[in-house]
């Protein structure tokens, strides 16, 4: 199958987009970081099904990894991406180096409040700022109709959503359901890192937290209800728990008994950090 076409600068990537413009053709985007897996090829067919031309960015973004984070051992696997996105029909990959990104003496920063607060954030302190800065020069330089971007990353996926209202960036932002596996774990490129008893491990996250949301809407105690899913996540073998915490599903403050919620955790894993999150009923 051949590769889709692609562009490794910002001034190619404009080229190519400009062209599409002058034929009137609708431009749909989908940023990852590669190491591409079914979950990111959901969002693809998304955006080909939205517009008529389909640009996925892969670039391991430097800034919204802390030194000690795992930027270095991020998987990347550049020739199989591309594989992935000929079979998926997508037109355009943008690949930039992270110096055509971030050249030196690169100074700006885009911070976004609201639903960045809390969460990822009492872990990550840089974490939405680096995906911010990213997600705004990816818009500015593809200038696309719509955007697709998963709910496995459900904060990400809010403080985006910010982002295009409050800087009025004309990009439709589209959330896309978490593709899970066959025991209900979310896909994600860290998966990678874990061996056979971790995953066994791995996939018992949603189950508890798909049985404390049923519990919470239940009877309405997010309280008790998230100490225990706490608990259970440490006895079941997870080496801990950073957060589990139920929110409003838009603007992720607490949430009320009664409104529709999102009840969203991080753990750890050996040094593997996993997210998920699943809605509250209302
Ligand atoms: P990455 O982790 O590669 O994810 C890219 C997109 O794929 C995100 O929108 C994410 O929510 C979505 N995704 C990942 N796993 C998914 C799953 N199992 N089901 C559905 N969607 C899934 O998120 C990032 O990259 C970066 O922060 C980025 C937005 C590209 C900025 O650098």
């Amino acid at each position: 199958m051949p590769h889709p076409e692609v562009a490794e600068t910002v001034a190619d990537l404009r080229a190519k987009v400009r062209a599409w413009r002058r034929e009137g053709l609708s431009v749909a985007m989908v940023p990852t970081m590669g190491a591409l897996h079914d979950g990111h090829v959901s969002l693809m067919k998304i955006a080909l099904e939205k517009a008529e031309r389909c640009v996925v960015s892969i670039f391991v973004n430097p800034t919204q990894f802390a030194p000690t984070e795992d930027l270095d051992k991020y998987p990347r696997q550049l020739a199989s991406d591309l594989d992935r996105l000929a079979e998926a029909g997508v037109h355009l990959a943008f690949t930039p180096s992270a110096s055509e990104m971030y050249p030196q003496d690169f100074a700006a920063k885009v911070s976004i409040g609201g639903p960045s607060a809390g969460l990822e954030t009492d872990f990550r302190p840089q974490f939405f700022d680096g995906v911010a800065t990213v997600v705004t020069k990816l818009f500015l330089q593809t200038a696309p109709d719509c955007a697709v971007f998963g709910e496995k990353d459900y904060q990400q996926l809010c403080v985006v959503r910010q982002l295009c209202r409050d800087l009025d960036i004309p990009v439709d932002i589209i959330g896309a359901p978490t593709v899970r596996d066959a025991h209900g774990l979310a896909m994600s490129s860290r998966n990678a890192y874990l061996d056979e008893a971790g995953l066994a491990v791995a996939r018992k996250l949603n189950r508890i937290l798909r049985d404390a949301a049923t519990a919470i809407a239940r009877h309405g105690d997010a309280d008790s209800e998230t100490v225990k899913a706490r608990r259970a996540l440490q006895q079941i073998g997870f080496d801990g728990v950073d957060y589990v915490a139920a929110r409003e599903s838009q603007t992720l403050r607490e949430w009320q008994a009664g409104r529709s919620g999102r009840l969203l955790a991080a753990v750890w894993l050996g040094k593997t950090r996993l997210i998920d999150n699943v809605e509250i009923p209302a």
